[in-house]
């Protein structure tokens, strides 16, 4: 029987679990430094003296690693922006991101999850990407840190059956809740910012780090962006957007402590609505 040799064997594995949807990023590129390493000592004038060997192993061909890998993800980001210029309404843009294949997370969830709430909705919530509990009910905010949210939201008078839609970043669960990678995140930005023009929200709320750097293009922390009366602008979006960052409530699950500061948070929401005009439930 024939074996592979090591390097193809080590190849096959990393493309296998890289379309199983894990983030493979860091083992190619120790891999493809390791090849590269390997490769000189090789191609030196003298030859090996393994070259004499029956049993060499070739020295594995130096990939084009970083075309190869934005190739794809480029290909991936201009479909997502078809698709996303293509929709008129947000139940359109639903089904267009239901049909888009370009984001490898897709290949790994049981389920698309989109938005829930009214589409209409004076306030746009966007948080990272789906949970378990997402995953298996295709909603978004439906596990603790939803019910959380949900919490949160009542207690300044708004909820997903008036006044409230909420979405993500990724439309699809990452495997064991690892961090999406940059090139799944490019690939769905093109229908989260589709959604921020056709909602034209009186108040985008980015819930946590995730949301907040990839929708305002930002580095800063979400300590440094919370609590601050932000604009958010974007090319094709005629007035700038009312935005502001808050505390993920999955954070502050894990950080009880930081409650107070998104209590915070909620009192400064709860005054630019009032400012705005936005309509707003009973509260306690
Ligand atoms: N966390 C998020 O950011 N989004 C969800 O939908 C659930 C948990």
């Amino acid at each position: 029987m024939e074996t592979a040799a090591p390097q193809d064997a080590a190849r096959a594995l990393l493309a296998f679990w890289r379309a199983a949807g894990v983030d493979m990023d860091e083992a190619e590129a120790v891999f493809a430094a390791k090849a590269a390493s390997a490769s000189p000592a090789r191609s030196a004038a003298a030859p090996s003296p393994l070259a004499r060997e029956p049993f060499q192993i070739q020295p594995p061909t130096p990939k084009p690693k970083p075309k190869a890998k934005l190739q794809p993800a480029d290909d991936a980001v201009n479909t997502a922006r078809a698709l996303a210029a293509g929709a008129s309404s947000i139940a359109e843009l639903r089904a267009a991101v239901d049909k888009f294949n370009g984001c490898a997370l897709k290949a790994t969830a049981r389920n698309t999850v989109f938005a829930d709430g009214i589409d209409a909705a004076p306030v746009l919530i966007l948080g990272e990407a789906p949970g378990k509990d997402e995953d298996e009910q295709g909603k978004p905010f439906v596990g603790r840190p939803g019910q959380m949210l949900d919490k949160m939201l009542a207690a300044i008078g708004l909820d997903r059956q008036s006044n409230v839609l909420i979405s993500n970043t990724i439309y699809w669960r990452p495997p064991g809740n690892r961090d999406p990678t940059d090139g799944e995140t490019l690939s769905c930005l093109p229908f989260v910012e589709r959604l921020i023009e056709l909602s034209r929200p009186k108040l985008l709320i980015l819930t946590g780090k995730a949301a907040a750097q990839t929708v305002l293009k930002r580095d800063d922390g979400v300590m440094k962006l919370r609590g601050r009366k932000l604009q958010y602008t974007l090319e094709g979006i005629k007035a700038p957007v009312n935005a502001m960052v808050m505390l993920h409530p999955a954070y502050l699950l894990r950080q009880p402590q930081q409650k107070r500061l998104a209590w915070a948070d909620l009192l400064l929401a709860e005054a630019w609505l009032e400012e705005l005009g936005v309509a707003r439930g009973a509260h306690p």
